[in-house]
């Protein structure tokens, strides 16, 4: 019996993470993107670390024939794990419609193509964006959600609703959706890893990037927030662990082992941490001091952020194993690399 999985965005951080550790569990990987924010080369450099190199079909998701005609001649496949999405909350504020546009109609197409060629399972990248300014934490699924700020983040909230309105119509389609808390280092290899296309938005990036000399400095978006030390706490979590629980997810999905034929789960460790405490970790890990200057905050931004892990420990089995120390260094080894890795055939 095959085992292939679809994987959309697999050229990208998250998806190239999975893609690897979907190969070493043995999993047959196709992976769909169009590679408007990562390079083929992740392919050879996922090959370098499997073994493998998984089979690639550059295409732009948008386009519904297209997507149709790729999963008709892959009707064997188990499941879709859908990363494929634009992520840069302030472009999207500025530019809305390139979000829903990208973001929607390459859900809608997916779906409409797996669903059409028998493929019943679906794997969606969701985000703790989801839960907006949360009242509550730790942020359980049971929080309730909200309309989140930027129109990256509704995509993500409008996505969610998409699929439990397909899963109420259908007696097969079955889904996990997977609410990412944030995101920060790379595999331990070095192969692989996080990469901004222009000025990082996200924290880790730009520290790193700071770091080695690409940016002036850090600009610390407020310290006047009711935190530990004024600036925000988010619940950063190890690429590594968040793609071993997407492993976890598909082969629950696969085996019928939901309780729902919808099920929502948090991915953080439940630790949070603020700025602060991420740049004194990076100035410990890496021996160098962080440039670093405190300014207005940035619009949009929560106070705090961090994850109740308990339904993913309990239904996946899955609980994050890696230390902030470890995200950081990792981040670090992989910022150091990249450069050598450009200028190399890989
Ligand atoms: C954002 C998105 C989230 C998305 C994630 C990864 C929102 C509300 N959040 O999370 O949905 O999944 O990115 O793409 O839409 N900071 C600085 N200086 C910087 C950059 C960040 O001080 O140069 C601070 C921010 O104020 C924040 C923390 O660092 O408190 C983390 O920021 P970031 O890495 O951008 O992640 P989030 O905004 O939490």
């Amino acid at each position: 019996m095959g085992n292939k999985i679809i994987i959309t965005g697999g050229c990208g951080y998250i998806g190239s993470h999975t893609v690897v550790e979907l190969l070493e569990n043995n999993f047959e990987v196709l992976v769909l993107d169009d590679l408007s924010n990562s390079t083929e080369k992740t392919l050879e450099r996922i090959e370098k670390i499997t073994g493998v190199k998984p089979q690639f079909i550059q295409v732009d998701l948008k386009d519904a024939s297209k997507t149709n005609a790729i999963f008709s001649k892959h009707k064997d496949a188990k499941a879709v794990i859908h990363f494929a999405a634009h992520k840069a909350v302030g472009e999207s504020v500025n530019n809305p419609l390139k979000y829903y546009k990208n973001n929607l109609y390459s859900l809608l197409n997916v779906l409409s193509a797996q669903t059409e060629n028998g493929i019943d399972n679906f794997i969606f990248s969701s985000s703790a964006t989801v839960y907006g300014t949360p009242k509550i934490l730790p942020i359980t699924e049971k929080n309730e959600t909200q309309r989140p700020f930027s129109a990256y983040g509704n995509t993500k909230k409008i996505a969610e609703e998409i699929l439990e309105d397909l899963i109420n119509s259908s007696d097969s389609f079955a889904a996990i959706s997977l609410r990412y808390f944030n995101p920060i280092g790379a595999h331990d290899s070095g192969f692989i890893g996080e990469l901004p296309s222009g000025i990082p938005n996200n924290l880790m990036p730009y520290i790193t990037q700071t770091a080695v000399g690409v940016r002036e400095k850090l600009m610390v978006y407020g310290t006047d927030y009711p935190t530990k030390d004024g600036t925000p706490v988010r619940d950063y979590i190890h690429v590594v662990d968040l793609a071993k629980a997407h492993v976890i997810a598909v082969k629950r999905l696969i085996n019928k082992k939901q309780d729902e034929a919808f099920e929502i789960f948090n991915l953080g460790t439940g630790s949070g941490f603020s700025v602060l405490e991420v740049i004194n970790s990076f100035e410990a890990v890496s021996g160098i001091q962080l440039k670093y200057e405190v300014t207005a905050r940035r619009p949009g931004d929560v106070p705090q952020l961090f994850a109740s892990t308990a339904l993913a420990k309990e239904k996946l089995g899955w609980s994050a194993e890696k230390s902030l120390d470890e995200m950081i260094s990792s981040s670090w080894k992989w910022e150091q690399n990249l450069r050598a890795l450009e200028n190399s055939k890989l």
